[in-house]
């Protein structure tokens, strides 16, 4: 088994690096032009004649080449009868309201060949895929595979989100209880529905800055106003949150307590209090995101939902990133009306999760095996930041890390000021590193030039590699 998937895998990888050369081959190819010979291609790039055959129904679905059999496969004419006007369009739409970006830089496709220190998943060597592949199958064959899920969802997967919090729950707090769950298709998906539902159009949220691009980008859709509060490796300012509150009448506060996208800041245990008292104090929510729940280094993740019985605190906890990111599936655990209106956000989003996702990623979490997994996970991801983190200071001794996280995927280093973000990213990724310029983490006017750096994805042993070309291209613009 363990052999087959390896060899599956293999093949993935050589298929995409042949589709990867045809596709620059292709890209300057008259119509017409003739393909190297699949005995070739095989030789060319040392791969199995199945594999080669897979890149070539590869990009026979990507309408590139047609095959015409017995003779050969051969460059598609791209058939353009006249260019398409699509001005009316422009006059019908308007002026959008918010300018989204098409695709935020994190999200970007990566070659097979380039070193990608800018996206913020995991690699797939980190995540459980034997749990993952057993729990998909095995719920394949059940009835899972053809029924509709409840709308606030699996039962059993509400009570899996509930107890998790109930453990961390001191005595003297109520716990959270199924009823409390929602079941949502992605924390991100949650995120743009609490805005929705809690905050509302032209209303203010506040947030740290920096913070997750997702969330800016869910808080734009959702039409909001967002005023950014300074936040530091220990959390955000105190003061300035409590001016904040007071000058805005906001009523909801987004953070990430443990662990924070890009900081990887956990706060304190005073100020993860402090923060409590005066959301509190203000009669607010706190949208807690405890997106790297599972990605302790150091230490572990501690919810502030766990301190909070009277319905203060609204937790989003997904497990898209440490089960699998194709098992898309979050709980959001709120109480009172905040509930209600969060569920009925939902109902009209989404209406309810794939059955066949929440089986699946239920199984994976109650395995045993899982938190062994999640052990060893911390184990890698400790190592992997350590060997990015000596690579910068190696290699870009420029880069200024305020710390160095105790938890999540990704380190968040300064640059010199004047530093020009746009052409250190381009002339990384012509040196096929690609990283992340930290510009999409602030909601107002950045504080700084930074970059975000991913050390849990593919191949760490380019690390240093990664790190060199980012150290070159910077010593370009001193
Ligand atoms: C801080 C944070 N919150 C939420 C999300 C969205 O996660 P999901 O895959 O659950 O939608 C991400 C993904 O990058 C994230 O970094």
């Amino acid at each position: 088994m363990r052999v087959a998937l390896l060899f599956r895998n293999m093949s993935d990888d050589s298929s995409a690096r042949i589709v990867a050369g045809l596709r620059t081959w292709l890209a300057t190819a008259p119509p017409g032009a003739r393909l190297p010979s699949n005995r070739e291609l095989v030789a060319r790039y040392g791969a199995s004649p199945v594999t080669v055959q897979k890149a070539m129904r590869t990009l026979g679905a990507l309408g590139l080449v047609e095959s015409r059999p017995g003779v050969g496969t051969f460059a598609r004419a791209v058939r353009t009868a006249r260019a398409p006007d699509y001005g009316w369009q422009t006059a019908a739409l308007g002026a959008p309201r918010t300018h989204l970006p098409p695709v935020s830089s994190p999200l970007r496709s990566a070659s097979p060949d380039a070193i990608g220190l800018h996206a913020g998943y995991p690699d797939r060597t980190l995540l459980p895929e034997r749990l993952v592949r057993s729990a998909l199958a095995r719920a394949a064959r059940g009835d899972a595979a053809l029924v509709r899920s409840p709308v606030p969802g699996r039962p059993e997967l509400r009570a899996w989100f509930a107890t998790e919090l109930a453990e961390a729950t001191p005595p003297g707090v109520t716990p959270p209880s199924a009823r409390d769950v929602v079941v949502v298709p992605g924390s991100q998906i949650g995120l743009s529905g609490i805005f929705r539902a809690l905050v509302g159009p032209g209303r203010p949220l506040l947030l740290e800055s920096p913070t997750y691009w997702g969330a800016i980008l869910a808080a734009a859709q959702a039409g909001v106003r967002t005023v950014p509060v300074p936040s530091g490796p220990d959390g955000p300012d105190p003061d300035e949150l409590a001016r904040a509150f007071a000058e805005t009448g906001a009523r909801v506060l987004y953070a990430q307590p443990n662990y924070a996208n890009p900081t990887g800041a956990q706060w304190s245990r005073e100020r993860a209090q402090r923060v409590l008292d005066l959301v509190r104090a203000h009669g607010a929510f706190l949208v807690e995101d405890d997106w790297a729940h599972d990605f302790g280094i150091e230490t572990t993740a501690r919810p502030l939902a766990a301190h909070d019985d009277a319905g203060h605190v609204v937790y989003v906890r997904s497990l898209t990133k440490s089960v699998s990111p194709a098992v898309r599936v979050a709980g959001i655990i709120a109480r009172g009306p905040a509930r209600d209106r969060v569920l009925a956000d939902h109902g009209a989003e989404s209406m309810y999760v794939s059955d066949l996702l929440q089986v699946a990623a239920l199984d994976v979490v109650t395995q045993r095996g899982w938190l062994t997994h999640l052990r060893g996970l911390a184990q890698q991801l400790r190592s992997r930041r350590d060997l990015l983190a000596g690579a910068l200071a190696e290699h870009v001794p420029d880069a200024h890390l305020d710390h160095v996280p105790r938890g999540g995927l990704h380190l968040w280093a300064r640059l010199p000021d004047g530093t020009d973000l746009d052409r250190l990213t381009r002339d990384c990724e012509a040196a096929g590193v690609l990283i992340a310029p930290g510009t999409e983490w602030f909601p107002a006017e950045p504080s700084g030039p930074h970059v975000r750096l991913n050390f849990s994805g593919p191949d760490p042993a380019r690390f240093p590699d990664g790190a060199r070309v980012l150290g070159e291209a910077l010593a370009t613009q001193t």
